[in-house]
């Protein structure tokens, strides 16, 4: 098979036909004498390869002008070799005569598990689909008016600044209003839902928030929360104790009580914050509830007529006469839970940095 590379005589479309005709026909030919692996190289091997030296030869001597059809040429020929190539010679060999043992056990792949915060997440957001709440997403990149204005946050809040919120940068020359900042709560979505939509509202809001803070055990300057938000005519504070009573138990066992303490938060009046009895003790008291036998969980109130005014003020931009969200004829609660601070209680997390390590002997254990 150790033939001489064949003479071009000229460019002529006829003669370049014949040429790779008789090329065409000594691939068939090799094609039934050699083994695949001996055709392969016969062909295609990197330095003594046939096609290579072939085309190296006739290329280097065609004009320019012939250089395409030869390409074009070249091409299909190089297509024939590799389909012989693709082509399986003989029947595939048993696995015992390819050397393989099918006696071995196989690799075990262990199937992936959803991370712990997103469980928790998911087990809280459940807890509330229960009762009929639906979900609400909204952005992270917020604007000043959704984050804090409508919520009735006063001009010179400590939480508007820098100190406390991470801020986007170069937003001086916008009014305060449309100032981009990340995020520090899910409450804004609150606002989103209530201007694209009338009452009744039975939501939950899970999602990412930022704050500049360091991280250290118990806080991250990215963490999740959960909102809950429910407006409806005669709302009492009496259905917010009795929906977080059922959504602490449901979470943490119904062992577990609660009790609400007076808190404030701008956008709620009265507000609250909410214990459960220690987990670990029973309310005995132990370590991880300071010895008080209760454990601080999240926030709540009912919302403050300020919150629905500015929403009113928004829905009267598209209908002046909308009044839907009067406060003397509706009413509501909210309320709003760190996942991480629940993921924590729940499964007796000292550091909220495991959360966030990619550890597998801590995500393991979720498994
Ligand atoms: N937004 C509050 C925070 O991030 C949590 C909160 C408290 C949400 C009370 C509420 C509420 O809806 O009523 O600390």
């Amino acid at each position: 098979m150790n033939e001489d590379i064949p003479e071009l005589p000229n460019h002529e479309q006829s003669t370049l036909d014949a040429a790779f005709t008789s090329l065409s026909g000594s691939v068939s030919r090799s094609a039934s004498e050699l083994d695949q692996e001996a055709f392969r190289l016969h062909w295609l091997g990197r330095k003594q390869g046939r096609l290579k030296l072939i085309s190296e030869a006739w290329l280097k001597s065609a004009p320019p002008e012939a250089k395409k059809a030869l390409g074009i040429r070249f091409n299909q020929l190089k297509q024939q070799i590799e389909a012989v190539l693709e082509t399986p010679t003989s029947a595939p060999k048993a696995p015992a005569e390819q050397g393989i043992d099918i006696t071995l056990p196989g690799t075990l792949r262990a199937p992936g598990i959803p991370h712990p915060l997103l469980k928790t997440m998911h087990e809280i957001v459940q807890v509330f689909h229960h009762l009929g709440y639906s979900t609400n997403l909204g952005p992270q990149v917020e604007s000043d008016f959704y984050n804090f204005e409508a919520l009735n946050f006063p001009p010179n809040h400590p939480a508007r600044d820098t100190p406390d919120t991470l801020v986007i940068a170069a937003q001086q020359t916008r009014p305060s209003r449309d100032r981009l900042l990340m995020r520090t709560h899910t409450s804004p979505v609150q606002i989103r839902t209530m201007i694209a939509q009338a009452p009744p509202i039975r939501i939950v809001i899970p999602g990412k928030v930022h704050r500049n803070d360091a991280a250290d055990a118990t806080h991250s300057p990215i963490f999740h929360q959960v909102e809950g938000l429910c407006v409806d005519t005669n709302i009492t504070f009496s259905d917010l104790k009795g929906t977080l009573d059922h959504a602490m138990k449901a979470l943490f066992g119904s062992d577990v009580k609660t009790r609400f303490f007076p808190s404030f938060f701008p956008f709620t009046e009265p507000s609250a914050d909410v214990q459960i009895s220690c987990i670990f003790c029973g309310g005995k008291g132990c370590r991880k509830c300071k010895h008080s036998g209760w454990i601080e969980l999240l926030g709540c109130g009912m919302v403050d007529p300020a919150v629905f005014a500015a929403v009113t003020a928004e829905r009267r931009k598209t209908d002046p006469s909308d009044d839907v969200y009067n406060p003397e004829k509706i009413t509501g609660f909210a309320f709003g839970m760190g996942v991480e601070r629940i993921a924590m209680v729940q499964h007796g997390i000292s550091d909220i940095g495991h959360f966030y390590s990619g550890d597998m002997r801590f995500l393991e254990q979720f498994a």
